[in-house]
C-alpha cells in the first residue's frame, strides 16, 4: 500500500464525471478552496476540504504515510490528456516552415515531394533505439507541460515494417517513462512513394497485410485516417476505417482539415470515437455531431495557428452541444509544438472559449477522446492519481500568465514524478 496526502492547495480545479461533456456542461467545473486529496495504490481515494480529508484519514497513524505535500499557494487541476499527436518521428522540416512562414501553402510543399515524406524518408532510416530516445525526450517535455497522457500516432513509416516500428517503439516507451501513450495507427497518413497513383491497392495492402498483424500483436487501439483533399478521399477513408472497425479496432480521423469532404460525416456514422481539427467542418455536419453526439470534436488549435488558417468555430460547436476536447498535434509539420499554454491562449482569444470549458476540454474531455473518461481527466474517488500542480491559487492563471508555464509539479499514478 502507497500512499500520498495533498493539504491546503489554494485551489482544486476538476470536471467532475466519467465521460465525455457536451455543450453548457463544459462549462461546469468543481472548485474546492483550502482543498486536499488523499491517493493510495495509486489512485484518488479522498478529496474535498482540507479538513475533511483530515477527519478520514486521521484514524492512520501519522507513519503510515508515505508522502504528505503542503500545496499551499498552488492550484491543482487534472493531469493534462494529450489526445491528438504524432511525437514520434525522425528529421525536421525547418526549411519547409520558413518557406510556410513566407507564402507556401502546406499542400504546395506536399505536392513537391516535402511535407509528411520527408519525415517518411528520415523515419523509415533512423534506428528503433535513435526512435525510441527522440520519443522519449519529447515525452519529458510533454510531462513537463503537465500532459500525463498522450496518443501517439504512427503514420511515418507507411510500409509495413517501419509502421510497426513505431507502433513498438511506444509500446516500449509506455514502460519506461511515466506519460500514458494511447496508441494509434494512422498507416493512411499519406500515399507511399511505392504506392504513387495506386492509392486503392495502398488501402488494400493496409487491410490484407497490416491490419491483422497490429491486431494480432496488439500494437493499437485506433485507426486514423488523413481524410483530406490530395490525400484519402471520403470513399478510401470508409472502404479503411469500416474493415478496421469489423477487426474490433476504435476509430479516429483526420477529417476537414485542409478542406472538406465531409469528413466529420462519415466519422459520425462509424461512430468514430473522436473526429480532429474541423477547420472546414460545415453547419450540416456540427449539426450531426450535435444530434448524435458519440463523437468528440478534437480541436487543435495550434495546427491552425501554424499553418496560417482559420480555427476551427469552438463556439459554434459547443453552442450547438456538442463535446469539445483540445490537443496539440505535436508533429513536425503543422504543429511543432506541445505547448499547453499556447493552446490556452488560442483558445480563449481566438476560439472564445471559457476558461472552464478550456479545462474541460484539455482534461474529461481529452480522455473521452480517448475512451478513458470513466479512469482519468477529472479529479475524483476512484480515478486515477494524475494531478498537476501549477504555480498560482487560480487555475486561470493558466490564460492570465500568458505564455508561461506555470507548472510546478506532476503527479503520476499517485508519485511525484516532476519537479519544477
Ligand atoms: O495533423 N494532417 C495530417 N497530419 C498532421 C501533419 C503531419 C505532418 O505534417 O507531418 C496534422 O496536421
Ligand atoms: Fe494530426
Amino acid at each position: 500500500m502507497e500512499n500520498l496526502l495533498i493539504l491546503h492547495a489554494s485551489q482544486i480545479a476538476t470536471p467532475i464525471g466519467n465521460s465525455i461533456k457536451h455543450g453548457k456542461e463544459m462549462n461546469q467545473i468543481k472548485i474546492i478552496n483550502d482543498g486536499a486529496i488523499f491517493l493510495e495504490n495509486g489512485l484518488i481515494k479522498y478529496i474535498g476540504k482540507t479538513d475533511e480529508v483530515i477527519e478520514k484519514v486521521k484514524s492512520r497513524n501519522i507513519s503510515t504515510f508515505d508522502k504528505i505535500i503542503d500545496a499551499t499557494g498552488s492550484t491543482l487541476v487534472p493531469g493534462f490528456v494529450d489526445s491528438h499527436t504524432h511525437f514520434l518521428f525522425a528529421g525536421y522540416r525547418l526549411d519547409e516552415f520558413c518557406e510556410r512562414v513566407a507564402g507556401s501553402t502546406y499542400m504546395e510543399i506536399m505536392e513537391k515531394g516535402g511535407g509528411i515524406q520527408a519525415t517518411v524518408d528520415a523515419t523509415r532510416k533512423v534506428s528503433s533505439a535513435k526512435l525510441k530516445k527522440l520519443g522519449s525526450n519529447r515525452l519529458q517535455e510533454m510531462l513537463h507541460q503537465g500532459i500525463t497522457t498522450v496518443e501517439g500516432k504512427s503514420g511515418y513509416g507507411l510500409d509495413k515494417e517501419a509502421e510497426l516500428k513505431q507502433l513498438r517503439a511506444f509500446r516500449e516507451l509506455n514502460v519506461i517513462q511515466p506519460v500514458d501513450i494511447s496508441v494509434t495507427y494512422l498507416g493512411a497518413h499519406a500515399i507511399p512513394r511505392e504506392f504513387e497513383n495506386k492509392t486503392d491497392e495502398y488501402i488494400e495492402f493496409i487491410i490484407k497485410e497490416v491490419l491483422p498483424v497490429i491486431k494480432e500483436e496488439e500494437l493499437a487501439e485506433f485507426v486514423d485516417v488523413f481524410c483530406d483533399q490530395g490525400v484519402f478521399d471520403l470513399e478510401s477513408s470508409s472502404k479503411l476505417l469500416k474493415s478496421a472497425k469489423k477487426l474490433g479496432f476504435k476509430i479516429k480521423m483526420h477529417a476537414d482539415e485542409i478542406a472538406n469532404l465531409n469528413g466529420v460525416k462519415l466519422a459520425s456514422e462509424l461512430d468514430a470515437v473522436s473526429a480532429d481539427h474541423l477547420i472546414k467542418i460545415s453547419l450540416a455536419e456540427i449539426d450531426e455531431l450535435s444530434r448524435k453526439k458519440n463523437t468528440v470534436a478534437t480541436l487543435l488549435p495550434c495546427t491552425a495557428f501554424c499553418l496560417k488558417e482559420n480555427f476551427a468555430p469552438a463556439r459554434e460547436l459547443i453552442d450547438k452541444g456538442c463535446g469539445v476536447a483540445l490537443a496539440s498535434d505535436y508533429n513536425p509539420g503543422s504543429s511543432f509544438t506541445c505547448s499547453i499554454p499556447l493552446i490556452v491562449a488560442l483558445s480563449s482569444f481566438s476560439m472564445k472559449m471559457t476558461m472552464n470549458e478550456i479545462l474541460t476540454a484539455l482534461t474529461l474531455n481529452g480522455a473521452a477522446a480517448l475512451d478513458i473518461a470513466d479512469e482519468k481527466g477529472s479529479l475524483e474517488p476512484g480515478k486515477i492519481g494524475d494531478i498537476v500542480f501549477l504555480n498560482y491559487s487560480d487555475f486561470r492563471y493558466l490564460l492570465y500568465n500568458t505564455g508561461n508555464n506555470i507548472v510546478s509539479k506532476v503527479i503520476k499514478n499517485g508519485k511525484l514524478v516532476y519537479q519544477a
